[in-house]
């Protein structure tokens, strides 16, 4: 299974999220390519507010950045975020990446890759706010069009990774191995309720109210308007 990983921050080793995302990998991967980024090593930059990338993502004054992890999620099977918990939210730099990528919300022009598409949320807290640090990638996940995203969230305590006992790191392995065999069986499978439901309602909305709104051309020329859907492959 081709895989893109995107890391919350540069740590490798010490790291508990890094040490679950690669038991994962091991797990899926069969040889396939893994194609790997550190935040904010490879998106050191936050949105300017712009909205240059709502006409033509491409004119992103960072597209640097943002073409090579487009390119690598866009022909990945699966996709991995992982996210410590700062603050009880996902650390500045992953709130950077996503907002570099908010042009492909349902809201703006979604792409009809994703929809077919699994994603994994690695996160790790040393004791509350694992939640809401999962739902700030969600959120995105969900309304990029995402069609199956798992959960992988732990409470580690302040030690982290080195302080867990093997018991625990027995228990995550084996939990690492049935939420594998999960995102095995689903591959390319349709997407779940809620994408299709944010569609329509975009859809509804794009007709509507921002029929004069450069994204509605692009509505058009998918032929959403017209009643095709971007999980339907023709
Ligand atoms: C700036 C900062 C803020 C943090 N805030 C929280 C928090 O709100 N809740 C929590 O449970 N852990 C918090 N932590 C602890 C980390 O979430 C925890 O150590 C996590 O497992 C780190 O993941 P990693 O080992 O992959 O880097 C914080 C750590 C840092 C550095």
């Amino acid at each position: 299974m081709k895989i893109t990983v995107i890391y919350g921050t540069n740590r490798t080793e010490k790291s508990s999220t890094y040490n679950i995302a690669r038991q994962f990998i091991e797990e899926l991967a069969d040889g396939d390519t893994v194609t790997e980024f550190h935040l904010p090593r490879d998106m050191p930059v936050f949105c300017t507010g712009c909205l240059t990338c709502l006409s033509d993502s491409t004119k992103c004054p960072h597209y640097k950045y943002v073409q090579p992890i487009e390119e690598a999620m866009e022909s990945a099977d699966l996709i991995i975020f992982t996210t410590p918990v700062y603050l009880l939210h996902v650390p500045g730099q992953v709130k950077a990446l996503l907002d570099h990528f908010g042009f492909q919300w349902m809201a703006h022009k979604p792409k009809d890759v994703y929809f077919h598409k699994q994603a994994l949320v690695i996160s790790t807290g040393a004791r509350i706010g694992i939640r809401q640090t999962v739902r700030d990638v969600r959120n995105s996940l969900d309304w990029w069009g995402v069609g199956r995203i798992y959960r992988f969230k732990k409470t580690v305590g302040m030690k982290g990774w080195r302080g867990l006992s093997d018991k625990r790191k027995a228990a995550f392995a084996q939990e690492i191995k049935q939420t594998s065999k999960k995102i095995r069986r689903q591959t390319g499978a349709k997407p779940r309720l809620k994408v299709k439901m944010i569609f329509y309602l975009m859809r509804f909305a794009q007709k509507k109210f921002w029929s004069d709104e450069p994204q509605a051309i692009y509505w058009k020329e998918n032929g959403w308007f017209a009643g095709k859907k971007p999980w339907k492959r023709t």
